[in-house]
């Protein structure tokens, strides 16, 4: 039932408050100035001693782990980052008895994330999983984690499920970083920067007509670059794996930061650049390059939080406290890929070629 959108991706985009809400909810502890999760089966005695946090996924999971390594070492100050689990398998990894491993899924069945599990349970290792599918193999097979309630996700390409994934790596870093050194003050600005998230999604969504304005004049482009450094870099990858699945135009992500050492060569006019500028202690080096994109005629399309001059267009979203940023400067790409693919007539909840999950190698 797709409750009056003419497609799920639609219907998906659309529930993200809500299920932000779900994500949260009964899991705030406002005494403690921390949050509960109920499965994670990690003493705090254990939490203390984790060295490193290691996290796998693949496609739009991994680019949520990307920003979930993010928030816990901002919030925690632990050591962490994300991996294609398809990779991590192969490479005969150096699995370390303090590194707390974390695999992250919405099916909880794709075959390369539940063979690392496997892995590194046989090899010892402790492993939570991030899955959405409840009672879902990786669910089973992992000794604790979280579900991500994003509630059922149809459409072969991931949106909500993407959102909540990433909330629900803010909550675990939060609680990590209270078992550790986040402050009472830090959990409290992280608790109302959590809270703020659905009414600011709302927001987001109501833009959706000069979104699908903006779709039309950009999907004449055979290519797209999408740029963003830190906080911004992975939001960049995700939005562009988006645009490629669902409208299949060709899309690359970089970091800002690496412009100069190759894709600047790439820039003219046919070859349009979106770029993440949050307002942060980043937003000046993030004007820079938009402004050595301009000097070789590219064209910009910026999601700021405030309109950015360099920019031909600017989609201006809500602002939040930096580290959780990251959650809402997605949303409006995940609209900016699916009016691109609509105004293209492309096939917009089962792309050609992809499967809504990968039970095989
Ligand atoms: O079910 P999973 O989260 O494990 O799926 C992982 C990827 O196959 C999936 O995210 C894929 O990249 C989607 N088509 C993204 O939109």
């Amino acid at each position: 039932d797709m409750g009056g959108h003419d497609t799920y991706m639609h219907k998906e985009i659309s529930e993200q408050a809500e299920a932000v809400d779900r994500v949260l909810r009964g899991r705030i502890d406002d005494r403690f100035a921390t949050v509960h999760l109920g499965g994670l089966n990690l003493e705090p005695g254990e939490a203390r001693r984790v060295r490193r946090i290691k996290i796998l996924g693949c496609g739009t999971s991994y680019h949520a782990g990307q920003i979930g390594a993010q928030l816990i070492e901002e919030l925690a100050r632990i050591p962490a980052d994300a991996e294609p689990a398809s990779e991590f398998r192969y490479r005969n990894p150096v699995v370390d008895p303090d590194t707390l491993y974390v695999a992250v899924s919405q099916s909880g069945e794709t075959y390369d994330v539940l063979a690392a599990v496997q892995e590194l349970k046989r090899k010892g290792a402790r492993v939570l999983g991030i899955v959405n599918v409840v009672g879902s193999a990786i669910a089973r097979e992992a000794d604790g984690g979280t579900y991500v309630h994003a509630g059922p996700e149809v459409c072969v390409v991931s949106t909500k499920c993407f959102t909540n994934t990433v909330v629900a790596f803010a909550l675990l870093a939060l609680h990590l970083g209270r078992i550790r050194d986040l402050s009472v003050a830090d959990g409290k600005r992280i608790i109302d920067g959590l809270r703020r998230l659905p009414g600011q999604i709302d927001e987001i969504l109501k833009t959706e007509p000069e979104i699908k304005q903006l779709a039309k004049q950009y999907a004449d482009a055979r290519s797209m670059l999408f740029i963003g450094r830190v906080r911004g870099y992975p939001v960049a990858r995700e939005a562009s794996l988006k645009l490629k699945e669902v409208s299949y135009i060709h899309a690359e992500a970089y970091p800002a930061s690496e412009l100069k050492h190759g894709p600047l060569a790439l820039i003219e006019p046919a070859m349009p650049t979106v770029a993440i500028v949050p307002d942060d202690d980043l937003l000046e080096k993030n004007r820079a390059a938009m402004e050595e994109i301009k000097a070789r005629s590219g064209r910009i399309l910026a999601v700021a939080h405030q309109v950015q001059e360099k920019a031909d267009h600017t989609i201006v979203v809500p602002k939040n406290e930096d580290e959780l940023d990251p959650i809402l400067m997605g949303i409006p790409l995940q609209l900016f890929a699916y009016h691109t693919a609509l105004a293209l007539g492309r096939d917009i909840d089962k792309p050609r070629n992809l499967a809504k999950s990968v039970t095989v190698e």
